[in-house]
């Protein structure tokens, strides 16, 4: 299946996939485990998928690793998924690297443990003159604080002179946003069986194709990965307009 999309036309592909891993912690839990070895099957998952990523040329994917929603949970989880992250930049980075993988921290990347702040600028300075699969990895990220993260921006910008009321329009806002410069989302996956977005890239999947999947994160495969790609290249996208076909003239 994989060679078959590797053939195909790559304009089918979309240009940028959103995964929402979720439902590690149930996966973990109906095989009587602990949670945390939920989070750590989902590592094993994200590298299949960024390897089929890879192998397919898809140019952006953003993977939502930790919400500003997720400080609620016990802190001995919040503290695991830290030395996760932590540990996965370790180990991955130089393979990333020699895959041409850009990696990219989204959200509110400086209240996070500063061990790993550091991890991440160092990663993101390792990788930045790459030019393969740019890899966003939301990590303390919701996207209504994006939205007003930007929103301040902008009126600082107004505030100082360097913007005006009316020159504010879409672009100027993306522009601010944690995404800069990648594409929308074209594809927005979500593992686990709940149907919802979980303030997950709000702005940027305004006009994203959906797949939802019972399928708990430590068992997606990137046979599953590659379906959901197949079906996003038989939707049909109007982003408001109607079919080609149905168009005068
Ligand atoms: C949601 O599942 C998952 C998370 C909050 C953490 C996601 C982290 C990984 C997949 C590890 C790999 C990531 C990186 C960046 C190395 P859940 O715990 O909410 O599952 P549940 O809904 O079944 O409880």
């Amino acid at each position: 299946m994989q060679n078959e999309m590797t053939e195909k036309n790559n304009s089918e592909l979309p240009n940028h996939v959103g995964i929402i891993m979720d439902g590690n912690g149930r996966w973990a839990e109906n095989l009587g485990l602990m949670r945390s070895a939920g989070h750590l099957a989902g590592v094993k998952t994200l590298k299949q998928i960024i390897k089929t990523a890879v192998n397919i040329n898809l140019k952006t994917l953003t993977v939502y690793a930790f919400s500003t929603e997720n400080w609620k949970r016990p802190h001995t989880e919040v503290d695991f998924l830290m030395h996760l992250f932590s540990e996965y930049l370790e180990k991955e980075k130089r393979e990333l690297n020699e895959k041409n993988v850009k990696i990219h921290f989204i959200g509110r990347i400086n209240e996070l443990p500063q061990s790993l702040i550091s991890q991440a600028h160092d990663a993101e300075e390792m990788m930045k003159k790459n030019t393969g699969l740019k890899f966003n990895v939301a990590t303390n990220y919701g996207g209504q604080d994006e939205i007003v993260r930007a929103t301040k921006k902008i009126a600082e910008k107004i505030l100082n002179g360097e913007l005006k009321i009316d020159e504010i329009d879409a672009k100027i806002f993306e522009s601010q946003l944690d995404t800069v410069g990648d594409p929308p989302i074209d594809l927005l996956i979500r593992t686990g069986g709940d149907l919802r977005i979980s303030n997950f890239m709000l702005w940027q999947s305004a006009y994203s194709e959906f797949w939802f999947t019972e399928t708990n994160f430590p068992e997606f495969t990137p046979e599953e990965f590659l379906k959901a790609l197949k079906d996003f290249s038989k939707r049909d996208r109007r982003f408001g307009n109607v079919k080609t076909s149905q168009t005068k003239g």
